[in-house]
């Protein structure tokens, strides 16, 4: 089976290749994607964001269904920040649409979390996928990962905050993973399996 994926960031891509690994799937980037005009994603829900890029992208690959996703971090102690704003968090004020890079990114959260105890730096990654046919979504699906917001950035791997993030149950952060590993345990992975036993359904 092949799925097509709508998306411009590699540490989404690696983990997406690495979930469908596990279960036999290809993935693969969408034909011309980077030529293709992107979305604002201005929705207050990663739901919606994600339904816009789902549906504007399989405009440019007729009759297939087109898998995008919008996905971010939740921080209990600033009431669920930087949430549908992750990827631009460290940039807002200046410029709403353009993203961070994911080291200033952390550098914000980092400051913003300064005076929260340890015991309050509670926190959840979220995934939606949505998946489209000709400009018309068909389905989504979400995933979550409960962790805790660390001090200081740990490990090298992943992307984004997975350096911060802190996941209990392997004593790891996200960044200290493998691809696989963390697919196992991810937002994303959780959301892409969701999706493939949808795709399951649908065979029989
Ligand atoms: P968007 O879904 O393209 O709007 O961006 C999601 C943003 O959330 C990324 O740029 C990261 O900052 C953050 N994010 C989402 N998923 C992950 C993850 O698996 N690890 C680390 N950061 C993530």
């Amino acid at each position: 089976m092949r799925v097509l994926i709508a998306s411009s960031n590699k540490g989404k891509l690696r983990d997406f290749s690495a979930a469908a690994n596990v279960h036999g799937v290809e993935v693969e980037l969408l034909p011309d994607f980077s030529s293709i005009a992107t979305v604002i994603e201005d929705g207050a829900t990663f739901e919606v964001n994600a339904r816009k890029k789902s549906e504007h992208y399989s405009r440019f690959a007729a009759g297939e269904l087109v898998v995008a996703d919008d996905s971010g971090l939740e921080v209990d102690a600033i009431g669920g920040a930087p949430g549908v704003r992750s990827a631009r968090y460290a940039a807002e004020g200046d410029n709403g649409h353009e993203n961070s890079a994911d080291r200033a990114n952390n550098e914000k959260l980092l400051r913003e979390l300064s005076e929260v105890p340890d015991d309050k730096r509670t926190g959840r990654f979220v995934c939606v996928i949505s998946v489209a046919r000709d400009g018309r979504e068909v389905a989504s699906f979400r995933g979550s990962a409960e962790g805790v917001i660390l001090r200081e950035t740990r490990g090298s791997g992943g992307f984004g905050y997975d350096p911060l993030f802190y996941f209990p149950a392997l004593d790891k952060t996200f960044a200290e993973l493998t691809p696989e590993e963390k697919s196992k345990v991810s937002h994303r992975g959780a959301a892409f399996r969701k999706f493939l036993n949808w795709c399951d359904m649908r065979e029989r």
